[in-house]
């Protein structure tokens, strides 16, 4: 899929992947096309019994061949109606599965990016891409496809039975086609680009609603005080997407208009054309004639217009197929690890996030079952190797191993089962508290759920609830405190039991209370696994097996508390900084 991505920029390319994602319901499209060519053959056969009507049956005053004649043409309108409804629940049907194809793929590749796609990414952006540039193609594709086809064989049907009448009528009135088409192609051009800024608005304003209307963006508006400027930014974007949608209409409005008057007009000038032309032509051809020309009308605009949307919707798929062939970045391995005993190994790891390198030559053993704390300076690079030994990012050089085999060469799923995170920003769905902690291990019962939430001490406070473990926790979990909030995650990550764990700690928020009972669930949690302690309290990493200081990526130290403070380096200097302020505070 991404290596024909590269060739497929040009619409060339991304015509074949469109018609791709029909191939799947090519059974279903066959029907829709036998069901139009079915009515579009019924719909050229009325202007004939219409002439034998004005020609022969009325004329003649024959009563039998009018009541046949007539009969016929009821039949055929009535037959013409219920094959329509057919055809539009058939492509309706086949539009939306199209659709639904193209949503799923998405979510699924976006599941499978990396978290770094993510931390560039807005939130508001991928929703704008999945709600509203599929939504985009959603209609187009919907109508579009069944579009063409009726339209052809109506437009193709309509010409022959118009030459077979009368060739010179059928030339002269067909003149200013190309005309037409020329026309077309320019609005669909015009079109394009308006929607390519369009859907690009929509993205920003939903990026807006999104970042600055969640908890937490409320929070900063009106601390800050800028709910007004944020509600003039709106404002702002928009009028410049009303601005956007009114030029997208009206690009082809002008198309439209002057087709509408040629075909009001054509009637008038076929009389005179018919009038003036020495051979003569019937009445009966004549009326046959317009009214086929009238006929022509819609399904010829129709076409033009989807020569528009056609071009509109290419900008659209572009900006889906643009997230489609985003490369991912972590691929899983095959090798699947069972009984864990969690040895964690760090072969001189480099990993940068952008040119600087992040971390540098990380070599670093945690035997299986015992406890490492990593200290050092803000910035230096803790969580980003707590990370890589979840595999959230994979090294630049060197390797990760978990009992002896590469990170890289492990399924995704043993990683996951093998490494808990409890990260430093605690994230709760919107959902109630027994469905959060459920999400870790959807197999547990009610039985689990309570244990796990005794183990991390938060089991009294939930229990507290007026709906207990069936309360809500709200947006991201701000129906919680934040020390609430973290024993829930730990409760979490008791639940899925894994033999690694990475505790990024973020305790210096919370009251001594607090951290002593969120310290009390962790120390339930570390019982019996391998540990990596993310510590920014020197005090809670003093009896850790382990303690490795970084600095700037680096590894500059590593022993026990004592052989550390005895070395009087960095440790040392880091630890006595935090009795300073203990003492201050
Ligand atoms: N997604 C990212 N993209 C680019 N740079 C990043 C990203 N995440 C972290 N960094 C940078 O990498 C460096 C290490 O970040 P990291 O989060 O690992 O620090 P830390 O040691 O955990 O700090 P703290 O003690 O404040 O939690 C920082 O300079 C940070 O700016
Ligand atoms: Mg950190």
């Amino acid at each position: 899929m991404s290596g024909a991505g590269k060739t497929a920029t040009r619409s060339g390319g991304h015509g074949r992947r469109i018609v791709a994602l029909f191939r799947p319901h090519r059974a279903r499209l066959g029907s829709v096309l036998g069901l139009i060519l079915v009515s579009a053959g019924l719909g050229m056969v009325s202007p004939f019994l219409l002439r034998e009507v004005l020609d022969v049956a009325i004329p003649e005053k024959d009563r039998a061949l009018l009541a046949w004649l007539v009969g016929g043409m009821i039949a055929i309108s009535i037959a013409t109606g219920v094959l329509g409804v057919a055809q539009t629940w058939l492509s309706n049907l086949v539009g939306q599965r199209v659709m639904h194809d193209l949503r799923t793929q998405v979510y699924r590749h976006l599941q499978r990016l990396s978290l770094a796609f993510f931390t560039r990414t807005r939130t508001g952006e991928i929703q704008s891409r999945i709600a509203n540039d599929i939504g985009g193609v959603q209609t187009v594709v919907t109508s579009t496809a069944t579009s063409i086809v009726s339209n052809v064989t109506t437009v193709v049907a309509s010409v022959v039975a118009m030459f077979l009448l009368d060739w010179r009528l059928a030339l002269f009135s067909l003149g200013l086609t190309p005309f037409f088409v020329l026309l077309a192609r320019r609005v669909g051009d015009q079109r394009k680009r308006i929607t390519t800024v369009k859907q690009g608005a929509m993205a920003d304003i939903s990026s807006l609603v999104q970042e600055s209307l969640s908890v937490s963006g409320i929070l900063l508006g009106k601390t800050m005080g800028r709910g007004a400027e944020l509600a003039d930014r709106f404002e702002g974007e928009s009028a410049r997407l009303a601005d956007l949608e009114v030029r997208s209409r009206m690009a082809g409005r002008w198309m439209m208009a002057s087709i509408q008057t040629s075909f009001a007009v054509m009637p008038a000038l076929v009389y005179l054309f018919a009038g003036l032309s020495p051979s003569a032509v019937s009445i009966g051809t004549v009326v046959a004639f317009t009214t086929l020309q009238t006929r022509l009308f819609w399904p010829l605009q129709g076409l033009l217009n989807v020569g528009v949307d056609i071009q509109t919707s290419t900008a659209l798929f572009d900006r889906v197929f643009e997230y489609l062939d985003l490369p991912v970045e972590i691929h899983p391995g095959t090798q699947e690890l069972h009984d864990v005993r969690g040895e964690v190994e760090f072969d001189d790891v480099w990993f940068s996030y952008g040119d600087e390198p992040t971390l540098r030559a990380i070599d670093l053993v945690v035997p299986a079952g015992t406890r490492t704390a990593l200290v050092g300076e803000t910035g230096s690079g803790k969580t980003t190797l707590g990370y890589l030994a979840a595999r959230l990012y994979d090294p630049d050089r060197g390797a990760i191993r978990l009992d002896g085999a590469r990170l890289q060469d492990l399924t995704l799923g043993s990683v996951a089962d093998a490494v808990g995170v409890v990260s430093q920003e605690t994230y709760l769905f919107h959902a109630s508290v027994r469905e959060n902690l459920r999400f870790a291990k959807p197999e547990a019962t009610d039985l689990d759920i309570e244990e796990a939430a005794r183990a991390a001490q938060i089991h009294e406070t939930i229990a507290a609830l007026p709906d207990g473990y069936d309360t809500i926790v709200g947006e991201r979990g701000f129906r919680f405190s934040g020390g609430e909030k973290q024993r829930i995650a730990i409760a979490r990550t008791i639940l899925r039991n894994p033999p690694v764990l990475v505790l990024d700690e973020a305790t210096s928020a919370l009251d001594v209370q607090t951290e002593r009972a969120v310290g009390a669930a962790l120390e339930r949690l570390a019982e019996g696994r391998t540990t990596i302690v993310i510590a920014h309290r020197l005090s809670t990493v003093r009896d850790a097996d382990q303690i490795v200081v970084l600095d700037r990526g680096e590894i500059v130290e590593r022993g026990t508390h004592d052989e550390l403070l005895a070395l009087g380096g960095r440790y040392a200097a880091l630890v006595a900084r935090d009795e300073g302020s203990a003492i201050l505070a």
